[in-house]
């Protein structure tokens, strides 16, 4: 039997990557920093982090690493440990460090629809590193690139999740100028998951995999059907980038969270979360799933910083 190690088994991607991994045959090693912090109910064998304590030793045995370790924005708030883009790529470069010294044979690291190494935005250019990094490596690797994730729950996926709640707790909501021309193609996790391990069973040398879903809507696109799938329509405004951006700090302020980055919408308005000319993996339409959810979708704040806590 093949060992596969995984980091964030016990996050989202991550753990639906195990799953698919356990149904496929093969031995899974969970890494992560996480293991007195979250519950492990599919009892996973869990190993520290290789930066951390104890980890120096996580990967021996793995023939395979999957990698989705990131952190979403960079922070240094009150009740929790400060994390940021700077420190998630030093730790990755060193788990691609472990992952060769350990005699790694493949290696699938998620990245992010149009990295970048000349961006201002540190996740953009992190990533884009991070991907130049693996390469050099030599190790045989796949490269994954979602824009955005969604499924299996309402509560975990974040950014849709949380546009419902918008539209069941605002009298209206915007778009960063019209909404018009950028665009998002949301994965549902379980194809990413299904993705991730064809590409851990793969033999090729160096892949790259635009990790799109089906549908691609546009900003404005998405509020929309959102508010038809959940009954709830509400004016959509354009607005400027900054007032959107001070809107998403007060709510965040509101619910304990950082709701949205400055970032992140200048990513969004790039069109960073969308690709041309491929031919979508993501099979599962994010419409369906939306109706099939919509009795819960946006009824809670889902909070990325109550993830971590
Ligand atoms: N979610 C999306 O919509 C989306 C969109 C585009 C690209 N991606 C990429 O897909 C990959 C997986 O995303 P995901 O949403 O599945 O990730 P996730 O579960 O939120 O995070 C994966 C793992 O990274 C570690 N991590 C996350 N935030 C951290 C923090 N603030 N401090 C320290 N460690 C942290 C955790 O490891 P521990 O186990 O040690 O806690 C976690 O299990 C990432 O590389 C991301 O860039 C995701």
């Amino acid at each position: 039997m093949k060992t596969i190690a995984i980091t964030g088994v016990l996050g989202y991607s991550g753990r639906y990557i195990a799953q698919e991994a356990l149904q496929r045959g093969w031995r899974v090693i969970g890494l992560t920093d996480s293991a007195s912090r979250l519950p492990n109910p599919l009892e996973f064998e869990l190993r520290p982090m290789p930066w951390s304590k104890g980890g120096e030793t996580s990967l021996l045995s793995a023939d395979v690493l999957v990698n989705t370790y990131w952190v979403r924005f960079s922070y240094n708030g009150r009740g929790h440990a400060a994390f940021s883009h700077r420190s998630a790529v030093e730790n990755t470069l060193r788990l691609f460090a472990a992952a060769k010294e350990a005699g790694v044979q493949r290696i699938i690291h998620t990245s992010i629809t149009h990295p970048d190494p000349t961006s201002p935005l540190p996740y953009f250019s992190g990533k884009a590193r991070l991907e130049q990094a693996l390469t050099g490596t030599g190790l045989p690797h796949s490269i994954l690139r979602p824009a955005v994730l969604f499924g299996e729950s309402p509560a975990e996926s974040i950014l849709i999740n949380n546009m419902a709640w918008c539209l069941r707790h605002l009298p209206c909501v915007g778009t960063f100028g019209r909404g018009e021309n950028y665009r998002l193609q949301p994965i549902h996790v379980r194809d990413f998951a299904q993705l991730a391990m064809d590409e851990a069973e793969n033999a090729a040398q160096h892949c790259i995999v635009e990790a799109v879903g089906a549908e691609t809507y546009t900003f404005r696109g998405l509020w929309k059907m959102l508010a038809d799938s959940i009954g709830k329509h509400r004016p959509i405004l354009p607005v400027p980038a900054w007032t959107g951006l001070l809107v998403a700090r007060v709510l965040g302020a509101l619910v304990g969270d950082v709701m949205l980055t400055r970032d992140e919408i200048t990513g969004l308005c790039e069109d960073r979360l969308a690709v041309d000319g491929v031919s979508a993996p993501g099979k599962r339409s994010l419409l369906d799933w939306a109706a099939e959810h919509a009795a819960d979708l946006g009824q809670c704040y889902a909070s990325e910083l109550q993830r971590r806590r």
